[in-house]
């Protein structure tokens, strides 16, 4: 049995401790919205976050969130995830959405370290998470838009 925070609720699954935690969210916890692209950390499509750092579920074994916290993008919030979902929104940022779970988990982890990020910035934070529907262009205007409405 594992223990662990999900969205600010306590959760316990009973499964081999070995199994990735995006399987966990998925299959046993009906949190659909994590998604599964490569399996091997390699694209950020399973991006979540574990106690406020951005984690790929794929490659993390379940045992290792005992008793962590664990948001996924049913339950973030605060001033930087919204900003960045509502530039998402202005943009119109997704196409077939596949990987924009864990894009915009990862733009509000950069938000949240660096509140006005430079386009390099942006590259280097968001070059773990590939987008096969090249929306590259308009995930760095929405992250330059939302740290602006950041900003006030
Ligand atoms: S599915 Fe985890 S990084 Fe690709
Ligand atoms: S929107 Fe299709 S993969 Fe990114």
């Amino acid at each position: 049995m594992v223990s662990f925070e999900l969205n600010g609720k306590d959760v316990s699954v009973d499964v081999p401790e070995e199994t990735p935690l995006l399987w966990v969210l998925r299959d046993e916890l009906q949190m659909t919205g994590t998604k599964f692209g490569c399996g091997i950390a390699q694209c950020g499509a399973c991006t979540v976050m574990l106690n406020g750092m951005t984690r790929r579920s794929c490659v993390t074994p379940v045992s290792m969130v005992e008793g962590s916290s664990v948001t996924t993008i049913e339950g973030i919030d605060g001033p930087e995830a919204e900003a960045v979902q509502a530039a998402w929104e202005g943009l119109d940022v997704p196409q077939c959405g596949w990987c924009q779970s864990g894009q915009v988990m990862s733009a509000t982890a950069l938000l949240m370290e660096i509140p006005k990020p430079s386009d390099e910035d942006i590259d280097n934070a968001m070059a773990g998470n590939i987008c096969r529907c090249a929306t590259y262009v308009r995930i760095r205007k929405a992250i330059h838009d939302a740290a602006d409405k950041l900003e006030g």
